[in-house]
């Protein structure tokens, strides 16, 4: 994936034009997901942004009843650029003052990516002061201005004002995307959250992990230009643009590891998954008028350990939460046992830190013999530092 792109379309007579932009961008690889301003619609169809955009489109912050309208603001972590082809006057002129009165200049003032605008407009509209001042302002919060050319304008006249070639847009976004990230093409796997084992039809064993952890790696690793896939427990939140898979019991983790751990170069196995389960469900609801209840319960077989590999691949790291006495030789053991290329070590009686929290501190320790201490921080900043950590030995094992 070249990067994460949101196509602006405003209503300019150039709009059509942000079609093949948009080819162009999804031909590079990157992801695009486009928005267009009310006027933009009345020059092209927005179906054929929907069909055409890997992310799909939107026309209207008020579309969907059912989304309350605050996707804009995900979206803006998400996206590495913002490219508005044709940018007319009126959007340069919002932009540059903050007005957000529509799908694309709300997403505007929430994006947090670059910049770069293509304007098209006639020769007077370009020239006039508010254009170039908003231009100017642009500027100089760091966008990119793809200048119109000279050309035969649609008013029929000849002048400045004519949208730059398909090519030089599309040139000067993929320079404005941040460079290809550390884990550029590799094919991430994580899985995140807990586990829920039913006891009957309607009561369930299950642990307090939150799934952050897991969440903060997918999230982490896009960034840094991995493909990634994320098996997600029980509401755990679903992350923007990245691939979700759903379990509730730990075989069907097994099942979805068995699936896409084939597909992966490297496995995050973030997930807290029981170590027991009901060894029989009940049918129904139990009644508590039936007197004291006894459960049995029987180990759940390891999935680190069961998970198909060949030849070493996909590299296999594994979380290992433990007391902080002796957090290190328990967490090398649980790397042998289960046949890891590497384990997180993190306290599990620390307070402030680990499951629930925000924030956790952590060793890594791999077969390959690292060894590397990370101080306490927020997850989502571990997260990144523990891929950069990592990606050395898992680059080198995609190789094998
Ligand atoms: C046929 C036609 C062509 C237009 N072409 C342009 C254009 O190329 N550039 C521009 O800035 N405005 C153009 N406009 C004016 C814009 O559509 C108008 O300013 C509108 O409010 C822009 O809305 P938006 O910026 O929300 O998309 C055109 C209007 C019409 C009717």
């Amino acid at each position: 994936m070249r990067g994460r792109v949101v196509l602006g379309v405003s209503g300019g007579i150039a709009a059509f034009r942000a079609v093949e932009v948009l080819r162009g961008l999804v031909r590079a690889g990157c992801r695009v997901h486009t928005i267009l301003t009310e006027n933009a619609t009345r020059f092209v169809g927005p179906r054929t942004f929907a069909v055409l955009s890997t992310d799909g489109a939107e026309a209207s912050l008020w579309s969907d009843p059912t989304n309350p309208g605050v996707d804009h603001v995900a979206l803006g972590r998400g996206s590495d650029l913002l490219l508005v082809v044709p940018a007319t006057a009126n959007v340069l002129a919002k932009m540059a003052s903050g007005v957000a009165d529509d799908a694309l200049t709300t997403y505007a003032l929430a994006h947090r990516g670059r910049l770069v605008v293509a304007p098209a407009m006639n020769t007077a509209m370009w020239r006039h002061a508010a254009t170039q001042r908003a231009l100017a302002t642009l500027r100089e919060r760091g966008a990119t201005v793809v200048e119109p050319v000279s050309g035969f304008l649609a008013e029929g006249e000849t002048g400045l004002g004519k949208l730059a070639a398909v090519d030089d847009i599309v040139g000067a976004a993929l320079a404005a995307l941040p460079p290809r990230g550390a884990l550029a093409g590799v094919r991430v796997l994580v899985s995140a959250g807990p586990t829920r084992e039913p006891i009957d039809a309607v009561r369930v064993i299950t642990n307090r992990s939150s799934g952050r952890m897991g969440v903060a790696l997918a999230v982490a690793a896009r960034d840094l230009g991995a493909e990634v896939r994320l098996l997600a427990g029980p509401a755990v939140p679903a992350p923007p643009g990245i691939a979700i898979d759903r379990f509730e019991t730990a075989a069907d983790l097994g099942r979805l590891l068995g699936v896409h751990g084939a597909d992966a170069d490297v496995v995050w196995h973030a997930a807290a998954v029981a170590d027991f389960r009901p060894a029989a469900v009940a049918e129904g609801k139990l009644d508590r008028r039936q007197g004291p209840l006894q459960l049995t319960l029987e180990p759940v077989p390891d999935l680190a350990a069961a998970m198909p590999r060949a030849q070493g691949r996909p590299y296999l790291a594994i979380f290992a939460a433990e007391r902080a006495a002796d957090l290190e030789a328990r967490a090398a053991a649980k790397m042998a046992a289960k046949g890891a290329d590497a384990v997180v070590a993190n306290p599990i009686d620390e307070p402030g830190l680990g499951m629930e929290e925000a924030r956790n501190r952590a060793v890594v320790l791999t077969r390959l013999g690292i060894r590397r201490e990370f101080a306490a921080q927020g997850k989502e900043a571990l997260a990144r530092e523990l891929l950069l950590a990592l990606a050395g030995e898992v680059v080198a094992a995609r190789r094998r």
